[in-house]
């Protein structure tokens, strides 16, 4: 079998282990999928700036997030489902993160609990949370947070509303799949999947189901789901969820200059620059355009990270470069997952770091604490 070089070749192989539903399903942005495009494409566009004869011999790759020193400037993103990539997904990444020494963020949206995932590891994840309408209910994931020793907070705000995918509806998502001929037809594609995911214990969304009255089941819980996104949430939700907290806490999907000062002024620890991956406003500007003027209007604040079509080391060291205190990933290390399970994710951090790596040192730098504008060809890029 040919070596898996780069994210891309692990996002093939995600694509031929997984069912079609599940692998869209990652692999997709809202309506035309221009932002999603985008995130990436703006990467393409920043040059970095080669620099020759320096003594690059020792290099450090390791930085400050929230205060703890991880491997790399990077931690995995908080991704819905993604014990539908591969079976028992969340506890696989979650110790392929802490084995690299980077953290691993658990969705609300997840197949592994909360539980599962602290009982399957042994160093603290962080936890996303959706404040959902039911505000009881979020009361409650914030207390089970806390239980399971999470050491920090990521509360998404660009989910009041769902950004639709049309290839879910085509393709008739579900977890646990609803068995229509056009969903038996992709599970039959795929058996290696079909047989792991039967030998799994965890097929539902783990953190609601048994813990939300009268959702015991797909069709209960799909309705509850789809009417728990909660288009009234404001900044007094972020007052909110701060009080009940009370440890570190980042304020994911911030895209403008104007709500990135709000949510400094809320207290929070960091914000995390994000248009969810190209999965919600649809014609918003890619997220690593964003990252100057939003830097430009708080930066020194709080930790600035961002999100967003990173796909490999270059793109990181451009992020960091432009200003970034962190970056995160979504599909990098999903299309691992789905690629080879615990391995595939450890393949993917590992992929990035020595792109990063080789990356610093081709612009003539030994520490990714001390990259800068002046690696960056051509001036700092304007949204
Ligand atoms: C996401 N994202 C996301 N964000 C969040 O706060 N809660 C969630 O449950 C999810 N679910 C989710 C599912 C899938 C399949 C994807 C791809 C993304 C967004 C995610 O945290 C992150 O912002 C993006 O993935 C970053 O973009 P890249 O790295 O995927 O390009």
């Amino acid at each position: 079998m040919a070596p898996t070089l780069t994210i891309a070749d692990l996002r093939e192989r995600h694509r031929r282990f997984t069912p079609r539903m599940f692998y869209d399903y990652a692999d997709s942005g809202s309506y035309t999928e221009g932002t999603y495009r985008d995130n990436e494409a703006a990467f393409a566009a920043i040059k970095l700036r080669q620099r020759v004869a320096r003594n690059i011999d020792k290099r450090n790759l390791s930085a400050k997030v929230l205060g703890e020193t991880r491997s790399l400037p990077l931690y995995l993103a908080p991704v819905g489902m993604t014990g539908m990539q591969h079976p028992d997904g969340e506890i696989l990444a979650a110790r392929a993160a802490e084995k690299f020494g980077v953290p691993f963020t658990l969705s609300t949206m997840s197949i592994c609990s909360i539980e599962d995932v602290a009982a399957a590891t042994t160093k603290p994840f962080w936890f996303q949370l959706y404040v959902m309408r039911d505000r009881g209910f979020a009361a409650d994931l914030i207390e089970r947070a806390k239980a399971a020793g999470c050491s920090a907070l990521v509360l998404t705000l660009d989910l009041q509303i769902l950004g639709q995918r049309h290839k879910d509806l085509r393709n008739g998502l579900s977890a646990p799949p609803k068995m229509t001929p056009k969903v038996i037809a992709q599970l039959a594609s795929k058996p290696a999947w079909c047989m792991k995911m039967l030998g799994c214990k965890h097929r539902q969304f783990g953190n609601i189901v048994g813990h939300v009255k009268g959702v015991t089941d797909m069709g209960s819980l799909s309705d509850w789901t789809a009417s728990q996104f909660d288009p009234t949430l404001d900044w007094s939700s972020v007052e909110w969820v701060k009080e009940r907290w009370g440890g570190p806490l980042i304020l994911k999907g911030v895209g403008d200059p104007d709500d990135a000062r709000i949510a400094v002024g809320t207290g929070a620890d960091a914000i995390t620059v994000s248009n969810h991956g190209g999965r919600q406003l649809d014609g918003a500007p890619a997220s690593i355009d964003m990252l100057p003027p939003i830097l430009d209007a708080v930066g020194g604040q709080i930790e600035i990270h961002m999100d967003g079509g990173i796909r490999s080391g270059q793109d990181i060291l451009k992020a960091m470069a432009l200003g970034a205190d962190a970056t995160s990933i979504g599909r990098a290390f999903i299309h691992g997952l789905g690629a080879g399970g615990e391995a595939g994710v450890t393949r993917a951090l590992e992929i990035l770091a020595k792109e990063l790596d080789i990356t610093m040192a081709l612009c003539g730098e030994t520490d990714i604490n001390a990259v800068g504008h002046h690696n960056i060809w051509g001036g700092v890029p304007r949204a």
